[in-house]
């Protein structure tokens, strides 16, 4: 099967019987288990810790505080580590859930008995907690933020004279839209298995980058990289909680420093809402100018999130209007409100999936106050150059995308008024989809054997997004092999580097160094079998004239040439390819919802999602990630909050009980996922472009404006949960 090919997951079968190994399963000989004590207080200091109760607990070791952890080698500070302090090294309290304290067991159930006998003593100090969620309260909260290396992007931008455009647009939409902080929630709770030899460490992690976790515990130690071996068989799902170090990572390797044993941390549902990164609660105030036929001349965008007190995570969602339509005059500002609480992070569809909730509802209520289409809307202000830089695109079928989507949605003979349904009322709604195109450096080797089998090695991570099919897919393609024949092997740091698993970059770099790889190995055996590296082509374990029938057999090539392998490598540098283009992934996606007013219940009942994303290496994996995508924007539509107690100074929830997430009774079998025809060879070799995120953006804005359309309530703070729609 090569690239084009709906090949099924490889891994299916491992994963859905348990033979997977995840971080959680692994054991070292005499391995320590360590469990958390968290803090209970939002701010403050740690007075005392009495951990004399927890040391008579049977099984107990150690429990480690900030009075027997060593200093870093190095300042914690900025990526790969999550936020620039190192819990357990000083008495100060950040916010609720920090670690304190590390109990150390024979077992697992010693370590959590311990952790639950530690006694703590505080001192609290006044607590700066989020503001209310109310736009005058927030935009006084709100500070510049400083760059402590957690934001990619510029937090102001400006075009034209947006002021004075919007100021004196015949028509203005300018509304606040808000949505709640939401928890990552993967399947796999992360996970970390630290191990000492001499001076050399092993770690086994559940992460999304094992070179992160290489190079920053490497400094944290002032050892060399050489000396640091991350490996991550698996990643049990991630969502972007995994990308950067957490404390755990961290903590472990220095505990297992200490006690001189091997330790392993498995966090518990309850850390997982203490000390991990969340999508922050955002707040974006919209202005849309625009004249009678809806042609905008100023797109304004003021965005406040929440972030720690010791670092500005900034949520970029004005990057959305940077590069959506086209519009003579912009103004775009990022702000952060600073408060006692955990560091967020990026989150599946950061950046422009928090952006477009607020301007493709914006742009809704433009249409509706003009009494234009939607989608017409969306074509007058197609935007054929980056709006923001004047660049051309790297490639762009959005306008395709929006034709062909409407056409499998009907939108076009959809019933201009809602429609009853029993007790439900049906309305339709639309939004465009918009996604980063994010490329990171990647190398590959590709080693074939004489018995026709071959090898992949590179350094990428499993998350389960399909990577671990497709990869074998590329080569499978260049070396004439079915993709069995081929075994990958990554999440290994020994193994040839390659870029993160997030940002939905696997493909375009780790791919394209597989491709160049596999193309090596090509172009070694054309060589040994005297035909140009660019005419051969391998079939069937032959190799030959392209275009031909005739060619000789692999293995005979090999053994003519005394060779029992032939090794390729591949490489991926984002510098080479396409610069002075811009980068984006684009859809559209309709939706049908139903609303039953006496009762406040939404349903999404059917959707179309039609996207330009470059060429799709696997209709199967791709359609199935792009499922997974408007699902995850179902649930940010209509379900996700992380409820926040301000007199607790904490998220409510602890664990997953009564946290809301979209189940197989909330999801439609009716979803449609399209695939305008289309090859990017600007953005990667590869032709394609990402699709793990795209799905879900959106999604939100298409929900909330077809419950516009159904009952006449405009829905601006997510999510849209019953009581905002009785009557
Ligand atoms: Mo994602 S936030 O790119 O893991």
């Amino acid at each position: 099967m090569s690239i084009g090919e709906p090949l099924s997951r490889i891994d299916g079968p491992i994963k859905v019987t348990g033979g997977a190994r995840y971080t959680a399963d692994l054991r070292a000989p005499n391995m320590l288990h360590g469990a958390f004590v968290t803090a209970t207080i939002p701010a403050g200091k740690v007075l005392a810790i009495d951990h004399s109760d927890a040391l008579a607990e049977p099984g107990v070791v150690r429990v480690l505080t900030h009075e027997d952890m060593f200093p870093p080698k190095t300042t914690v500070a900025g990526p790969p580590f999550a936020h620039s302090f190192l819990p357990l090294q000083g008495d100060e309290i950040r916010h609720e859930g920090q670690p304190i304290a590390l109990a150390l067991g024979e077992t697992l159930e010693a370590a959590e008995a311990g952790a639950r006998r530690v006694r703590v003593r505080y001192a609290p100090t006044t607590v700066q907690p989020p503001a209310a969620l109310i736009w005058s309260e927030l935009d006084r909260a709100a500070v510049a933020p400083k760059n402590s290396g957690y934001f990619f992007f510029e937090p102001e931008f400006t075009k034209g004279k947006a002021d004075q455009n919007l100021a004196g647009a015949r028509n203005r939409i300018e509304a606040v839209y808000s949505q709640p902080s939401r928890h990552h929630n993967p399947m796999e709770p992360s996970a970390v298995l630290a191990q000492w030899r001499g001076d050399a460490l092993t770690i086994y992690a559940s992460t999304q980058h094992v070179y992160a976790v290489q190079t920053g515990l490497a400094a944290l130690f002032g050892i060399p990289p050489e000396r640091v071996r991350v490996i991550s068989q698996h990643t049990g799902g991630a969502f972007g909680v995994k990308g950067l170090i957490w404390p755990q990572e961290a903590l472990a390797a220095i505990a297992a420093k200490i006690v001189e044993r091997p330790v392993r941390i498995v966090l518990s549902r309850a850390n997982m809402y203490s000390f991990l990164g969340y999508q922050p609660r955002i707040v974006q105030k919209m202005g849309l100018g625009a004249d009678e036929k809806g042609t905008l001349a100023v797109v304004t965008h003021d965005v406040v999130n929440l972030t720690s007190v010791t670092d500005d995570f900034i949520e970029f969602a004005t990057e959305a209007s940077k590069s959506l339509y086209a519009t003579p005059s912009m103004q775009l500002r990022q702000r952060a409100e600073r408060a006692h609480v955990a560091m967020p992070t990026a989150m599946r569809a950061p950046v422009e999936g928090p952006g477009l909730w607020a301007l493709e509802s914006a742009m809704d209520e433009l249409a509706v106050d003009l009494g234009v289409d939607p989608l017409n809307l969306r074509l007058a202000n197609y935007a054929d150059a980056d709006p923001a830089t004047g660049a051309p695109w790297s490639s762009k079928k959005l306008r395709e995308a929006y034709d062909q989507g409407a056409r499998l949605f009907g939108w076009r003979e959809r019933p201009r008024a809602p429609w009853r349904d029993g007790d439900w009322i049906i309305g339709h709604g639309m939004a465009s989809c918009l996604m980063g195109t994010f490329r990171f450096p990647s190398h590959a080797r590709v080693t074939l054997r004489r018995d026709g089998t071959a090898v992949i090695e590179t350094g990428t991570q499993d998350i389960g997004t399909g990577t671990l099919t497709i990869f074998p897919q590329i080569a499978a393609g260049v070396l004439g092999l079915p993709s069995s024949s081929i075994e990958l092997k990554m999440g290994d740091s020994k193994l040839p580097e390659a870029g993160p698993t997030y940002g939905s970059s696997s493909t375009t770099g780790v791919g394209a160094a597989v491709l160049a790889a596999a193309q090596d190995v090509r172009g070694q055996l054309a060589r040994l079998a005297n035909l140009s590296p660019g005419e051969a082509t391998l079939a069937d374990g032959r190799i030959g004239r392209a275009g031909t029938t005739e060619g000789f057999p692999i293995a005979d090539v090999m053994n003519e040439a005394g060779e029992r392998e032939i090794v390729g490598s591949g490489s991926f540098d984002p510098t080479q390819h396409g610069a002075g283009y811009s980068m984006r992934t684009f859809g559209a996606i309709f939706v049908e919802v139903g609303v039953d007013p006496e009762l406040g219940l939404l349903r999404l009942r059917r959707v179309v999602g039609s996207y330009s994303v470059g060429r799709i290496i696997n209709p199967r994996t791709a359609r199935a990630q792009l499922v997974g995508g408007i699902i995850w924007g179902w649930g940010m539509a209509a379900m996700e909050q992380s409820a926040f107690d301000a007199s607790l100074g904490r998220f409510l929830s602890k664990n997953l009980a009564g946290v809301t997430i979209p189940v197989n009774a909330d999801i439609p079998t009716d979803i449609t996922v399209h695939f305008v025809d289309e090859i990017d060879e600007k953005a990667s070799p590869i032709g394609g472009k990402g699709v793990g995120e795209l799905g879900a953006t959106g999604v939100a804005a298409a929900v909330a404006n077809a419950v516009f359309h159904a009952t006449g309530k405009r829905i601006r703070d997510l999510p849209i949960t019953p009581e905002k729609l009785v009557a």
